[in-house]
């Protein structure tokens, strides 16, 4: 197990989202309003529901942090909900029952599975934590880990590659944009983002929703990250499993994924050179810069498929778990769209992995400790 671990905690309209996070070392400089930006981002994106305007998402700190700088403890932080303001009644902790219970459950959502596992007659009890909300609680741990990512050289950034079928084209990308928070759906092919807006705005019209493809980027890792000595020291393994754990999430690739199945090993593999210093080099990174579930230097690329959400506003069949009988599904109010937030979330779970991982490999409880076996083990490998 590694030494960074959290947990999170949290109604989506409960009064407050909260993260513990164990593991970070002493002595880092923690920034909370880039935490914020990252909550901020979240929050962002054509598509998005009505709760998005009710929220300003930001980041309490109430443990672990003095004076701007960690010291080993647990950090605690911490999201208000201010919608909870409007759901004191149905929410309530220790009041009487209130509110109609929701027993039209949807496809394609926990509501159904959940009320049967636990018991439960309202799918409210089992909705209100399956609710994607819990992710800016997520959002705030990867922006913690982002922090100190960055104090080892390491940057994480995303954007939204395919939304509703409508793909970026690569070559008119400028990969250094990227990450640039420039664009409102994290998409930096400006041509493919007006086609996915009109793509939204069409299936809004329909009472519809969408789905799409976001991808991942880690630029400056050292080699050797994570191992090919047992199956679960993989970073593949763990990168993928990080980013399949984000709700709505239902396919991983890393570097070329699932084209690797079409293409011969000649068209797949990355050739490696020596430069005239020695050094070896790749002109390609098919593989995503994992080799063996290690890091082998390059940049590493990860992309995740979302499937469409689930709540729609013209409601699929379904049934009512209270009067047995088949229903229109119930509706929430929703997203039509959340590729672009799903995005900052895979940013963040990828960078809390990235962070265990280094974590794992340089230990140490203080970061000039870490930093110092870093910066030696990186002399010895160039890398
Ligand atoms: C950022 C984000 C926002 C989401 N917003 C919604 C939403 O507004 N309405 C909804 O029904 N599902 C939404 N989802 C998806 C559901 O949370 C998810 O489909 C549900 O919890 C069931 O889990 P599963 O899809 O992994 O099986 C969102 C997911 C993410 C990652």
């Amino acid at each position: 197990m590694s030494g960074l671990r959290f947990l999170t905690a949290g109604e989506s309209h409960g009064q407050c989202l909260t993260a513990i996070v164990e593991g970070i070392p002493a002595g880092l400089s923690v920034d909370i309003e880039a935490i914020n930006g990252d909550l901020a981002r979240r929050q962002q994106g054509y598509g998005r529901g009505g709760r998005m305007k009710i929220e300003t998402d930001k980041a309490e700190v109430t443990s672990g942090i003095r004076f701007g700088e960690t010291m080993g403890d647990p950090i605690t932080l911490r999201i208000v909900n201010k919608d909870w303001q409007n759901w004191t009644d149905r929410m309530s902790v220790f009041g009487s029952e209130y509110g109609d219970k929701v027993t039209a459950v949807r496809p394609g959502h926990a509501d159904l599975t959940g009320v049967l596992k636990y018991n439960r007659d309202d799918a409210r009890d089992i909705l209100e934590r399956a609710s994607a909300r819990e992710t800016a609680a997520r959002v705030a741990v990867g922006g913690l880990c982002k922090e100190f990512l960055a104090a080892c050289g390491i940057q994480v950034v995303s954007h939204v590659v395919k939304i509703g079928g409508v793909a970026v084209d690569e070559a008119r990308i400028n990969r250094e944009e990227i990450g640039s928070g420039s664009s409102e759906l994290n998409c930096y092919d400006a041509v493919a983002e007006e086609a996915m807006k009109q793509r939204i705005q069409e299936a809004m019209a329909q009472g519809d929703t969408l789905g799409g493809v976001f991808e991942v980027i880690v630029r400056g890792a050292p080699l050797g990250l994570g191992s090919h000595i047992q199956w679960d020291q993989r970073l593949d393994g763990k990168l993928a499993a990080a980013m399949m754990a984000i709700q709505a999430i239902k396919g991983v690739e890393i570097g070329a994924g699932f084209q690797c199945g079409e293409l011969p090993g000649s068209e797949i593999h990355d050739e490696m050179f020596l430069s005239q210093e020695g050094h070896v080099y790749r002109k390609t990174n098919r593989a995503g810069g994992l080799e063996g579930g290690m890091t082998n230097g390059e940049e590493i690329v990860v992309r995740a498929c979302m499937k469409p959400i689930p709540t729609l506003m013209k409601p699929l069949h379904s049934v009512d778990i209270a009067q047995d009988k088949e229903v229109l599904a119930c509706k929430e109010r929703s997203d039509v769209c959340a590729v672009s937030a799903a995005s900052v979330v895979g940013e963040a779970m990828t960078a809390i992995v990235m962070a265990q991982a280094v974590l794992d490999k340089f230990g140490g409880d203080a970061m000039c400790d870490l930093l110092a076996n870093m910066e030696s083990y990186r002399a010895r490998v160039q890398g």
